[in-house]
């Protein structure tokens, strides 16, 4: 796989002790989307960040398809999870970076690869921020193959896109792997807030409170 499969950005960091973070937009985004929350969150970390190659309608972009709202093909983002997997594996060689440290920000659909991303392709990822997720592919990680990785999960109580027991059922599936998962609810909808912008600054460090 060519890194430049992809269309992407990559920022250098400036403290190779930062993890890199692994930007993951959402549906009718570009890789441009998060590039300031990524600086906010970890102003020393290299940003490395694709943008999806799916279309969708009139050419909003995304990770993988979508049939219907919600409704996903279990083939299809296996073999969308893969080819991305495939790219982090050829632009943390080509940039330098650990895929072991690398942390996804992903939102939305952005999300859900990342979390994909976890349960397919576990040596892709150290773990993540994952911002409105959903469950995708109702799938238990392998049993170990999360061990040291960690997630958060920050999900909003009245998303009119997310079910309210997808983040505890995807906090499950992550945890049958054995990661670290924190997965949180606060005052919000399907968009992102200072809250979660808070909340993820504060997991980065370690912590994992959520101020409200
Ligand atoms: C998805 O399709 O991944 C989810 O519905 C989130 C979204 O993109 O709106």
């Amino acid at each position: 796989m060519s890194v430049d499969s992809y269309v992407h950005v990559f920022e250098p960091g400036t403290d190779s002790n930062a993890a890199p973070l692994l930007l993951l937009h959402g549906t009718g985004g570009n890789e441009r989307d998060l590039l300031r929350v990524g600086r906010t969150l970890s102003p020393e970390s290299a940003l490395l960040s694709p943008r999806g190659n799916v279309s969708e309608g009139g050419g909003a972009l995304r990770f993988f398809k979508r049939l219907a709202e919600g409704v996903f093909d279990p083939a299809e983002v296996t073999q969308r999870t893969h080819a991305l997997a495939d790219w982090i594996d050829a632009a943390t060689k080509k940039y330098g970076l650990d895929p072991a440290q690398l942390l996804a920000v992903g939102f939305s659909n952005g999300a859900n690869i990342a979390a994909t991303l976890l349960q397919l392709r576990p040596a892709s990822l150290g773990g993540g921020v994952l911002l409105r997720p959903m469950v995708v592919l109702d799938q238990p990680a392998a049993p170990g193959s999360l061990v040291g990785k960690r997630a958060l999960l920050l999900n909003g109580t009245v998303d009119p896109i997310v079910p309210l027991d997808h983040p505890p059922r995807l906090a499950a599936l992550l945890r049958s792997g054995s990661a670290a998962v924190t997965q949180q609810f606060i005052a919000a909808s399907h968009n992102l807030t200072p809250t979660d912008v808070s909340a993820a600054q504060t997991w980065l460090r370690g912590g994992s409170t959520i101020s409200r």
